[in-house]
């Protein structure tokens, strides 16, 4: 065990020691200029779309230029490249490959005529090994139990045609549909469905098997019709329970359960914890008995879920617990229970009779600065059944602009202490649920502002006290004003 921890410390003096005897780097850097030209030259090139400030693009780069050092001297050479998305003159680029956030990389083929996400790993040798796999035929042929350990990673969803001969109609839809999703699961083929070593072997043929590492392990379709294939592998390959823990190989099941519009069951529980085993099973048993019944299922372990538990308001004191987020965004949820208490919550929930969970911050016990501080229960109050002039500035703590925006409306606020008619409040939007049927908030800080007679509008003006204090002058509402024309405001 010693001597291989010292032999990778000596390797790893070699090798840094080599990299800056030789500053080549193998990673092409591209831009608009000669983007289209040096894709158009490659049959197959990987380009990473990254930003320079992004955390995540800069823990990829010496594990993206290990990998293309390697897989320079591969035959043929696979070239890896990167472009900096965020750079303004690229961004056409980056609109054009559809890239929404960084870092994305992407596979292209044929001159760049077509495009596959990059979904591999992100160190230097898994990278090298996906890779030559994306450059070889999108399927292999399994001859002996031996090509199936490995073509079929165990840990990962695979996908092989069993066929009577390799020709014909569907073995050409199979080879189609394994050039089109070759980046997102392993594909292979085979004459003998014994060779695969899991499921029937007498079944009919041609069929296409999905193996997957959780649930049933092995599903067959017969319909080859490329639009049925693709809805069957979809629906197959999320786990009636995904898990939420340090695996990596869960990261895709992560991304498909958070990106299904499913009312999303989740759990968290400490995995260490006594009564985790007796809690997972069951809420499986309560998660499978739900499937495909518009609720899909999160279990996920205490020490992954500081974010979660953050971005509903909730802590780890509450752990257990159980949370229900609809599609639409209602919240349900119940801290501190026990297994038993989890099947009845559920069926609660479902027959309507669980209280929609709305997070608030507490209610400040003074509130005597300038600006006012609203939380979700004092929404009502202050905004919705005030009857003066409000202007409401949504934020996050974290923002910058909001952290600029703050003295200014303080002076706003300063300025309008005199007149009883006009508000100036500021709603922290990551402690509080804010209704969305009456708020917009695409990004922070947003200002809104309710003149007397209840009238909401967004505040879309320069975020300068001079500009501020202008636009409400202009469109506050005075008692007296609304009486004369005859509003129905309280006197
Ligand atoms: C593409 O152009 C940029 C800017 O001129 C340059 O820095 C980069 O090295 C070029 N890339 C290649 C591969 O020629
Ligand atoms: C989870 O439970 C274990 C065992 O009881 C405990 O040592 C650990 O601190 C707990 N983790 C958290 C984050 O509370």
């Amino acid at each position: 065990m010693a001597s291989r921890v010292l032999a990778a410390f000596i390797l790893l003096i070699s090798i840094s020691s080599f990299s800056s005897a030789e500053e080549k780097e193998h990673v092409l850097t591209l831009d608009h200029s000669n983007f289209t030209d040096i894709v158009s030259k490659h049959d197959f090139i990987v380009v990473e779309f990254y930003a320079p400030w992004c955390g995540h693009c800069k823990s990829l780069a010496p594990e993206y230029e290990k990998a293309a050092s390697v897989l320079s001297s591969h035959d043929p050479a696979i070239v890896l490249a990167k472009l900096d998305a965020s750079d303004e003159a690229n961004k056409e680029l980056g609109t054009k490959f559809g890239i929404q956030g960084f870092p994305t990389i992407k596979i292209l083929r044929n001159g760049g005529k077509n495009s596959q996400e990059y979904k591999g790993p992100r160190e230097a040798d898994g990278i090298v090994d996906y890779l030559k796999r994306q450059l070889g035929p999108a399927s292999s042929e399994i001859k002996s139990a031996q090509d199936s350990a490995t073509l079929i990673d165990e840990k990962k969803i695979s996908l092989v045609g069993i066929f009577p001969k390799f020709a014909g109609e569907e073995y050409e839809k199979f080879t189609a549909l394994a050039e089109k999703l070759r980046s997102d699961y392993g594909f292979a083929h085979t004459l003998d469905a014994k060779l695969i070593g899991r499921g029937d072997s007498s079944v009919s043929v041609p069929t296409i098997r999905l193996l997957k590492p959780f649930d049933e392990r092995f599903v067959d379709s017969q319909n080859f019709d490329l639009e049925a294939l693709e809805k069957f592998i979809e629906e197959s390959s999320v786990p009636t329970l995904v898990i939420f823990d340090n695996d990596p190989n869960n990261q895709v099941y992560l991304d498909k359960y958070f990106n299904t519009p499913s009312s999303k069951v989740m759990a968290v529980v400490n995995f260490s914890s006594d009564s985790y085993t007796s809690f997972r099973s069951t809420y499986e048993e309560l998660a499978a008995s739900y499937k495909g019944k518009g609720l899909i299922f999160l279990l996920a372990d205490l020490e992954n879920s500081d974010n979660l538990l953050k971005y509903f308001g909730l802590n780890s004191e509450q752990v257990p617990l159980i949370l229900v987020q609809k599609t639409n965004g209602d919240k349900y949820f119940k801290d501190n229970l026990t297994p038993n208490e989890i099947a009845p919550w559920l069926k609660d929930f479902v027959n309507g009779a669980v209280r929609q969970f709305i997070k608030s911050a507490p209610i400040p016990e003074t509130n005597d600065e300038p600006v006012k501080v609203v939380v979700t229960n004092t929404l009502a109050e202050f905004v919705f059944t005030s009857t003066k002039n409000v202007l409401i500035e949504f934020y996050a703590p974290w923002c910058g602009h909001c952290k600029k925006l703050a003295p200014i409306l303080e002076e706003v606020a300063v300025h309008f202490e005199k007149d009883a008619e006009v508000v100036i409040a500021k709603l922290d939007a990551t402690e509080n649920d804010v209704p969305g049927d009456s708020f917009e908030i695409q990004g922070y800080p947003t200002m809104y502002f309710k003149s007397a007679s209840g009238k909401l509008v967004s505040y879309d003006g320069d975020r300068t006290k001079e500009a501020i204090i202008e636009y409400i002058e202009k469109n506050k509402e005075t008692k007296t004003a609304t009486a004369q024309t005859g509003s129905k405001d309280e006197l």
